[in-house]
């Protein structure tokens, strides 16, 4: 668990890193993101009074975009994809079956919009980490090595 300090910290180091970048925003965001696991609510003001930006500006880049999270990922974050190229392969089914599979797990399960990895679909990433041609057994196989390292 973070600390309250670390988070401060953490907004304070990227803010001071990226703030005089053009179009700052985003890469603020991803940063925060990936060294936090998510966006929280509180560094919405410090982001607008860095960039110069209104706080709804900034919330509505960050509800804009499905990649932001606001509230701290449960476990192991995985990933399905639910893009076109990933759609006609079966990631639908693949969706349904790796949201009954995460029930009760230490999990947080998420849609994304394209992995980069659409000739080998359906995809999927856990903790970023892309998986090509996802089976139901391959998903299941791929939680229970979650459960063993856990
Ligand atoms: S559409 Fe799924 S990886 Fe591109």
């Amino acid at each position: 668990m973070t600390s309250n300090n670390q988070v401060q910290s953490t907004i304070r180091r990227v803010l001071d890193d990226k703030r005089g970048m053009p179009g700052a925003l985003l890469p603020i965001l991803h940063d925060i993101q990936d060294e936090l696991g998510h966006v929280p609510p509180e560094a919405v003001a410090d982001i607008a009074e860095a960039l110069n930006l209104s706080r709804a500006e900034v919330h509505g880049v960050i509800s804009y975009y499905h990649h932001f999270r606001t509230e701290a990922p449960k476990g192991a974050v995985v990933q399905v994809c639910r893009a076109e190229a990933c759609q006609s392969c079966g990631s639908e089914a693949l969706w349904e079956h790796a949201s009954k599979q995460a029930k009760g797990q230490n999990v947080t399960l998420e849609s994304v919009y394209c992995l980069g990895l659409c000739a080998t679909a359906p995809s999927m990433s856990i903790n970023d980490k892309p998986y090509a041609r996802v089976s139901h057994a391959r998903f299941d196989h791929l939680l229970a090595q979650l459960k063993e390292a856990a």
